[in-house]
């Protein structure tokens, strides 16, 4: 560890560096209107893989944005590990918040911002920087690695399914490690046992066939469009956060009184959550702790609503049209497939008289958990202790990462989840940013883990 930890601290600007250079391109998944850039990501990290070291390098694409893939497959008789990470990011908007800009990355008091700098291009440099680093202490590595590193996530990972059928023989291994997920504290290192999945829809109500005057002739006669949407919006939720769709909260799975009991021993501080967000309350389903409520509890939100006339001035018309976006996180055991039917039914039985809905589908993933007190993770958490010098905090997510259920669902082995994002990174917002300690903290956290892995750890 000596000798890595020399390494490390030699290397340490060049490797920030080369996350800069990946920042740098900005690889926005979520609007068809970066395919190039995306494309462009995708092979910038084709030729970084093969300067570090790896083989076999190659992109594997179905009909959607490249993954890349590549291994290094010389560690007789040590298992294979298969890491996982995305290179597509989230998009900016909006920019005017930004204090620099978003892909062209600053660092302010130890804090690497811009888009991607956390989630995950910045995770996915401390697993690259990690193996880097082995392969210049030791010229070798301890394990045995295959990289899949895809460009959809953030549009929930839609080929991938194909691409694990299809190359299901390349992607052979023996465990999954993954750094996607957060910390509940800054200082304090975290394995991640659960995630939830995702539904999303849109939804559209059509009323008239165009903006009508809103008093003359139609004004009384006409049902509004909007005013259909934000009634049926509100059919589906009551006024504490429980949904109120018939089937929705079918099968879940009630939580152990175990887990109840490490959720209440874990720190979580409401006033502290309200003074951050400068909100008067919390809000959410009766009977769960805010924890419970965003890690094993389901949620429907909307996430952008439009319709009729926004701009400056008085404009008095009934508009044609009015549209909404909606997510549902899901938990175990809901079902995707089950839950749009369930949804379906409550919209076709709640539209209100007078307008025609339709329903898009959007992108779907199944939620995912492993016992925390799976031998993998309990040895995953002994080299984060070593690192951080705290106990680990074992929890579960709110977010999503549709591929991990993929995975497990192609493979059956396990996936382990060590994260080093933190609430403070602001992924998906203004001003995302990664702290340049955690980023040492975790590359270093890895190569210890690897080295356990191969059971090569020296002083
Ligand atoms: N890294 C996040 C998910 C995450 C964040 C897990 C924090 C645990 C803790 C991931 O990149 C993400 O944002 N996923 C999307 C998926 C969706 C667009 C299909 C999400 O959860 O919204
Ligand atoms: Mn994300």
């Amino acid at each position: 560890m000596k000798q890595l930890k020399a390494i490390l601290d030699k290397h340490k600007i060049e490797m920030l560096d080369d996350l800069i250079k990946c920042i740098q391109i900005p690889s926005i998944s979520t609007t068809g209107s970066y395919e190039e850039e995306v494309h462009s990501c995708a092979q910038h990290l084709t030729q970084h893989l093969c300067q570090i070291g790896f083989e076999n390098v190659q992109l594997l694409q179905k009909n959607g944005h490249p993954t890349v893939y590549a291994d290094w497959l010389h560690a007789k008789g040590k298992p294979i590990v298969l890491i996982y990470g995305h290179y597509d990011v989230q998009p900016v908007d909006p920019l005017e918040e930004w204090h620099s800009h978003p892909f062209q990355p600053e660092i302010r008091d130890n804090y690497l911002y811009g888009r991607g700098a956390t989630d995950n291009k910045g995770q996915l440099f401390m697993q690259l920087k990690a193996l880097e680093a082995l392969f210049r202490t030791n010229q070798t590595l301890p394990i045995n690695v295959k990289l899949l590193i895809e460009g959809e996530e953030e549009i929930g990972s839609t080929t991938m399914p194909e691409i694990l059928q299809d190359y299901s023989e390349l992607l052979v291994a023996d465990l999954i490690v993954i750094s996607d997920t957060a910390m509940l504290e800054e200082q304090v290192p975290a394995i991640c046992y659960g995630l939830r999945g995702i539904l999303g829809f849109e939804l559209s109500v059509q009323g008239p066939n165009r903006d009508l005057h809103s008093g003359s002739i139609y004004g009384g006669t006409v049902q509004n469009p909007i005013h259909a949407i934000t009634q049926l919006l509100g059919s589906m939720r009551d006024e504490t956060g429980f949904i109120t769709i018939e089937g929705f909260y079918d099968h879940i799975v009630e939580l152990s009184k175990e887990e109840r009991r490490n959720f209440q021993s874990l720190p979580f501080s409401s006033e502290q959550l309200k003074a951050d967000l400068h909100v008067s309350n919390l809000f959410g389903e009766e009977g769960f702790t805010p924890l419970e409520r965003v890690w094993v509890r389901p949620t429907l939100e909307v996430n952008g609503i439009s319709g009729g006339y926004q701009g400056e001035g008085i404009k008095t018309i009934i508009p044609a049209k009015a549209t909404a976006k909606i997510t549902c996180r899901i938990v175990p055991n809901q079902n995707p497939h089950d839950l749009k039917a369930c949804i379906q039914k409550h919209i076709e039985a709640n539209t209100p008289p007078g307008v025609n809905i339709e329903i898009y589908w959007d992108s779907h993933s199944n939620p995912y958990f492993i016992s925390p007190d799976h031998p993998l993770i309990l040895q995953a958490a002994q080299s984060l202790e070593y690192v951080f010098q705290k106990p680990v905090q074992f929890i579960r997510a709110g977010g999503s990462i549709p591929a991990v259920e993929m995975l497990h669902n192609q493979f059956q082995i396990p996936i382990i989840l060590v994260g080093f994002s933190h609430s403070s990174a602001n992924v998906h917002s203004a001003n995302e940013n990664l702290s340049l300690q955690r980023f040492e903290d975790g590359i270093l956290a890895l190569c210890h883990y690897y080295l356990q892995l191969g059971n090569d750890i020296g002083d």
